[in-house]
């Protein structure tokens, strides 16, 4: 058996922060919904300090979850902000508190002003605070991709003896290559005390577009938590995509040692919920959920797939609750597709006939980007009145 890796959705916090994303509470409700259908293991409903519209979406969210799924709300390491959430938690089966602070010289010297010692110290401080009011204190350590490895180990050592069940090395601004974060998972496996009795947990950013390669090297080296959004949506360039990761581990579990619990027949519905409510539409090429992501248009790929469908597809599109692969008619299509498309629509054609509407199915691709269903009637009317 695989490790079982936890998905943490950061869809109605951090994917929220995508600039025109926001959402209201009746919205995130909505969502929340989608994410137990998902069966995600913990939802991050909000930061509750930041308005009392999230303070209220978290509180219901709580609510609403229940015991199926544990629900998180972010704070800074500040005590205000850990009374918000604990107050917005109140209700919460499965609650847990998310604190903590910058760890990179970055933040330490240019935003919060502080030295090592008084980073660690308020470190230690907000978990201290937060674990009166829950069992379940997740630490995160802003930056930590940019962070001196040695000063970020002590941090992490130190926020797991003040009580933290969970410990967030986040690559907050997508800088790291996969290989060196995988490495400095691997560090901290090797030289933090007690993080073997915790939940390492990875949240990585898309700057460079790696934020699902960061996220499974974290979870190669050691991570059991992967945090995560549908559609990859959250700040700047966004956050690791949920179906990806998951899809991801489903193809090589067996070389990550990792599989989830997730329903991943509900991707494509999770993706066009979330695209709806936040205005963010997805690209057309994106992994998984892409309009495109399952269609073929070149006439040696439709070859392959209409005689076996995985000579160039790696998922049954049924898994991701996609209906079925599409095979698009453009001027790159061959006969095969041509004639697979003729016959679900009722017309059969072999040899010289089928050679003759081809030429003329060129003919009309070459000045389109797609060739449609009522095109083919078109052009199967007018070879009707040639014969
Ligand atoms: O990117 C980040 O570091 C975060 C933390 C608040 C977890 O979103
Ligand atoms: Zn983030």
């Amino acid at each position: 058996m695989t490790r079982k890796i936890d998905i943490f959705d950061t869809t109605l916090r951090d994917g929220e922060q995508s600039p025109g994303a926001s959402m209201n509470t009746e919205e995130k409700l909505v969502i929340a919904r989608e994410l137990l259908r998902l069966n995600v293991d913990i939802i991050e409903a909000g930061f509750p300090i930041s308005s009392p519209g999230d303070f209220e979406s978290v509180r219901r969210i709580a609510e609403l979850a229940g015991d199926a799924a544990t629900v998180c709300a972010l704070t800074r390491a500040v005590e205000k902000d850990i009374d918000s959430a604990a107050d917005a938690l109140r209700y919460a089966k499965r609650p847990r508190i998310h604190t903590g602070i910058g760890v990179s010289p970055s933040h330490m010297r240019d935003k919060l002003r502080i030295t090592e010692d008084e980073c660690v110290e308020r470190a230690v401080k907000c978990v201290s605070y937060a674990k009166k009011f829950v069992e379940d204190v997740q630490f995160y350590a802003e930056d930590a991709g940019r962070s001196d490895f040695a000063f970020l180990a002590r941090v992490i050592e130190a926020v797991i003896a003040a009580g933290a069940t969970v410990v967030n090395i986040p690559d907050t601004t997508g800088y790291s290559l996969p290989e060196d974060f995988g490495a400095r998972i691997k560090y901290l496996m090797d030289h933090v005390k007690g993080i073997e009795d915790v939940t390492v947990s990875v949240h990585c950013h898309n700057d460079l577009g790696m934020a699902t390669a960061l996220s499974l090297a974290g979870v190669r080296n050691g991570a059991t938590q992967i945090e995560c959004t549908i559609n990859g949506l959250g700040e700047r360039a966004g956050n690791t995509a949920m179906e990806e990761v998951v899809m991801a581990m489903r193809m090589h579990g067996a070389e990550l040692d990792a599989h989830t619990d997730i329903n991943t027949r509900e991707f494509i519905k999770a993706s066009r919920l979330v695209s709806s409510i936040t205005g963010m539409n997805v690209q057309a090429n994106k992994a998984i959920v892409g309009a495109n992501a399952f269609a073929h248009s070149s006439g040696i790929h439709q070859d392959g797939v209409l005689k076996k469908r995985d000579t160039y597809e790696i998922i049954d599109p049924a898994e991701v609750g996609v209906g079925a692969s599409q095979i698009v008619l453009t001027a790159r299509s061959g006969h095969a597709a041509l004639k697979h498309r003729l016959e679900e629509l009722g017309y059969v054609y072999e040899g010289d006939e089928l050679d003759r509407i081809y030429t003329a199915f060129l003919d009309v691709a070459d000045k389109k980007k797609e060739v449609y269903d009522e095109d083919l009637e078109a052009l199967v009317n007018e070879s009707d009145r040639e014969l």
